[in-house]
This record gives C-alpha cells, structure tokens and sequence, in this order.
C-alpha cells in the first residue's frame, strides 16, 4: 500500500469511525450494510407493489380503464423486474450482511470495503430502472424476461434496462464471493461445514448460484446489445439469428434464479421452526443434501419455460422429467420441516405463523409448479394466469412471507427491542388472508383460458378478477402496517431479552465472536 493511501485511510487511529450520513455512504460494517440493504429492499417492495396494485386497477373490470395496454404492459414489466432484482434478492443480502458473520463467529465480512461497494452499486441500477419510465418511448413493455424480438426494437430504455442489469449482476457476484469467502475462511475455530446454521448453508450454496448464472444473464443481455446497435444477429431471424435461442440463454440464468429466490427462504425457515417448536432441526444432513440437489438440478431444467417454441419430443421430456425431479429434494425439505415440528412445545408468535404459513402455501405453489411441468397441460396452460398464481405462490409466500418472518424473528437482536407481537399477528392474517384472496382465483382464470400480460379481458372472467383486485388493494395497504410495526420497534418498546423467544432450546443467536466488532480497525486477513 502505497504511503498516501495510508494516510488517507480512514479506518486507523480513533478519528476512525465515520459518523453523519458517511456512517451509512463508506460504512464496512456488516450491520450497517445489512441495514442499507433491507430498507433499500423495503422500499423498492412498496414501489413495485404499488405497480402490481396499477395493474390490479386496471384489471378490476373488463374493459380500459386507467391504462393504455403499452403503459399496462411497462407496468408489468418493471413490477418483475424491480421486484426481482431490487425487494427479494437485496432483502436476502441484507440478511446474509446481518446474520452471516454473528452465525459463524466472524468479527464482519471477509471484504467489507467490497461489501460497501456491492450495496452502493444498486443506487445507480434502481435509478436506471426506473429512470427508464422518463425517456423517450418509455419503460420496457416486453415483460420482466425481455424476449426478442420486440427487445431489440424497443427504444433506449432497454439500453438502460441492460446497463442496470449488468450493475446488478456486478453487485451480486462481487456479493456473493464475499459471502463464500466469509463462510469458507472465518468460521470461528471448531465449526466444520456439517455443523454451521442451516441459513449459511443456504446462502453458501446461493451464492455459488448467483456466480454460475448471473454472468449468464449477463451474456444474453450483451449479445442483446450488439443485436441492437453493433450489427450482430444472434437473435435476429432477419439476419440468420434466432430469437428462441435468447429463451435459452435467459432461462439457463432464469431457471437458477427463482432457486436463488428460494433457498435462503428455506435456510431462514429451518432456523425459526426448530426455535418454535423447541426441538433441533430434524434431518440437519438430509436438509444440506436436499438443497444442493435442488441447486445442482434447477440447471438442467430451463427448457420447461419453452414447452411451446418447437422443441422436439426427447427434449421436452427430459425437460418434463428433470424438472418433476426436484420435488424430490423440495419434498425432503417440506418432511424435515413438518416432523421438526411433530410433537414439539410450540408456540405461535408472529415469525412461526409466517413460517408455518410459508410451509403450507410455498408447497401449493409447488405443487401448481409440478402441474405446470407435465408437458401436455404446461402447453394448455402457457402464458394464462394459471402461470401466474403458480409463481406468485412461489414468490411472494414463498421468498416475501419468509423475509418476513425473518424480520420479525431477528428484529429484537437488530434492534434490542421487542415489536408490538399484536400488530405483528395483526399483519400476518391480513397478508396471508389478502394474499389467497388475491392470488387464489387467478388459479381459475387460468385454467379457464385467461391470458397474462393483457390489460382486458372477456366478461366470463369478470368476477374472479374483481375478487383479486380487492385482495391486492388489502394486501398492499396491509403492508404499511408492516412498516409501522418495524418503524415502532427502531424507536423503542419492551427491551428484548438475549434469547426473546423463552423456552427456545438449541437457539443460538451468534457464535461469540474472536474480537468485539468496535475493536476491528482493518478488514480480516486470512492467516
Ligand atoms: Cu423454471
């Protein structure tokens, strides 16, 4: 290091620390980036919520209402994408951020200068994204999957939307090996792999999947924008391309994505069951195993989003065959997690009714997604909003009910108080209420006929859809509750306890860490 950066370097001596808005823009605490990650998240969930309640508007009876279908379209758009890349995947870093160094005994992250700047690279992308509402023409209007052609004829708010994507890749590799070189490298002494928390096992395998598919995406995008402005064809029929051949290099990123989606929301729910139903997790190695299978088989898999380009028929059967494969593993999971429950002391405070809740409503939407992988019903039921209930079921009460029965279960350690357990319960009915009641009828739409990502519809559908309208209005103002509730809690309440949740046995919050965070002048060296 050279003698000016030694200087200059603001983590020496006691003017160190920071203080101000700089605490936040050059933090390398873990906590406090774990902090900027869930309040970026929160945000971005009530703005892309706020676009999913757009379009519920707009479909709460036949006919146009509020929205022209190009803008209908650009909603639905970015309410995936922004969903996506900017509530679930930020709000499991910030988790990882908070809980990865305390789980394993380590004093912050392996590089927490890295770590500062994988946080402050989503400010630019979120801007693009939505900046990309103001240009001309407009957002996007091809869906969260951005499909050629239309893609490649869209204006520059696709230029925008690729820029944003490859930041937001660059953040989550850069993230990610921060977070396996943490969990390889600075496990206090005597944690061998088979014995960390089941949430770093999650995250572990995560983050070698965000490093094998996002420069995948990456890829795709790229050969997207030499399609638009460098003269290439990859994807253009016009000059020799395919544009079916960007489904697959999307869907190879795609596919490993939703598993990116889902397996810290599987690690957060081992935690909080055994806690609340005071027994050890059941089938600890089984739960390891099960999750590496499912990450190494949700790679060959991908076509199943593409039963309807021309496949041939040994291609759309293996696809069929490999994706009822990973029921498998996810049905190990949902037995592990039931019989940890079974005969246990359990109580039923707000983290363990949205992780029972996610238990029950994250295996229907497996359930709809196995019914979705027999190729022959898949092709009745391509783009209906049977696809889309599957999804949301995997989605929303899957990875958001699981973020939040995190927040509510760590809540007290982050803040040292406890949350008001009655407005805690109050949200959890009323989310997983609205949420059925938005989600469920589009079951029936969809088999019914009902296409996605159209902003009319034929009367017979007119019921259903009004019924979901309602539910969505109640589930997105339910959500201010929520913010309340954590709101209420940052500013004070019933100091907790170090073990707030009484009787939890085999609860450990934290491995005791080799040196008190305040002593930890310079990033860890590996020795
Ligand atoms: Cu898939």
């Amino acid at each position: 290091m050279s003698t000016t950066t030694a200087t200059h370097h603001d983590d020496h001596g006691d003017h160190g620390h920071p203080t101000g808005i700089m605490r936040w823009v050059a933090s390398t605490n873990h906590k406090d980036i774990g902090t900027l990650y869930l309040w970026f998240s929160f945000f971005m969930f009530l703005f892309a919520g706020a676009m999913a309640l757009g379009i519920r508007a707009e479909l709460f009876q036949p006919g146009l209402q509020f929205l022209e279908p190009e803008q209908f379209n650009r909603l639905t758009t970015l309410h995936g994408l922004i969903m996506i890349f900017g509530a679930i995947m930020p709000a499991f870093v910030g988790f990882a951020n908070w809980m990865v160094p305390m789980m394993i005994g380590a004093p912050d992250m392996a590089f927490p200068r890295l770590n500062n700047m994988s946080f402050w690279l989503l400010i630019p992308a979120a801007l693009l994204l939505i900046g990309s509402i103001f240009v001309p023409g407009g957002a996007i209007a091809g869906g969260w999957t951005m499909y050629p052609p239309l893609s490649i004829q869209q204006g520059m708010a696709m230029d925008m939307t690729i820029f944003a994507i490859h930041i937001l890749g660059i953040s989550s590799i850069v993230g990610s090996i921060n977070i396996i070189t943490t969990i390889l490298n600075l496990r206090a002494p005597g944690m061998g792999l088979m014995k960390m928390p089941l949430f770093i096992w999650t995250w572990l395998i995560t983050a070698f999947l965000l490093i094998a598919s996002m420069p995948i995406l990456a890829g795709a995008i790229t050969m997207m924008l030499t399609d638009r402005h460098f003269g290439t064809s990859f994807f253009d029929a016009a000059g020799g391309g395919d544009p079916v051949l960007f489904q697959h290099v999307f869907w190879f990123f795609g596919h490993p994505e939703v598993y990116i989606m889902i397996l810290p929301a599987f690690g957060i729910v081992s935690t909080i069951i055994p806690a609340f139903a005071r027994k050890p997790l059941f089938g600890y190695a089984s739960m390891v195993y099960a999750t590496s299978a499912i990450a190494l088989l949700s790679f060959v898999v991908w076509a199943h989003h593409m039963f309807t380009t021309g496949m041939p028929v040994a291609g759309q059967l293996f696809f069929m065959y490999s994706t009822m494969l990973i029921s498998i593993p996810t049905g190990v999971k949902v037995f592990n997690w039931i019989a940890t429950m079974w005969r246990g002391s359990m109580t039923f405070e707000t983290p363990m009714l949205f992780s029972i809740a996610f238990v029950f409503l994250f295996t229907l939407g497996g359930f709809s997604g196995l019914v979705l992988a027999i190729l022959p019903v898949d092709i009745q039921l391509q783009d209906t909003y049977y696809v889309v209930a599957h999804f949301h079921y995997v989605l929303f009460s899957g990875a958001a009910m699981s973020i939040m029965a995190g927040v509510y279960y760590w809540l007290p350690k982050w803040t040292g108080h406890m949350y008001d357990e009655t407005l805690g319960k109050w949200h959890f009915w009323l989310t997983t209420i609205a949420f059925n009641i938005t989600f469920f009828p589009m079951h029936f739409t969809g088999l019914a006929g009902m296409p996605r990502r159209v902003p009319d519809y034929a009367l017979q559908f007119a019921e259903f859809n009004m019924i979901s309208s309602l539910g969505a209005f109640a589930l997105g103002i339910s959500q201010l509750l929520f913010l309340y509730v954590v709101i209420k809690c940052i500013r004070g309440g019933e100091k907790a306890a170090a073990n707030p949740w009484e009787g939890a046995e085999g609860l450990e919050w934290t491995v005791p860490s080799p040196a008190p965070f305040h002593t930890f002048e310079t990033p860890p060296t590996v020795k």
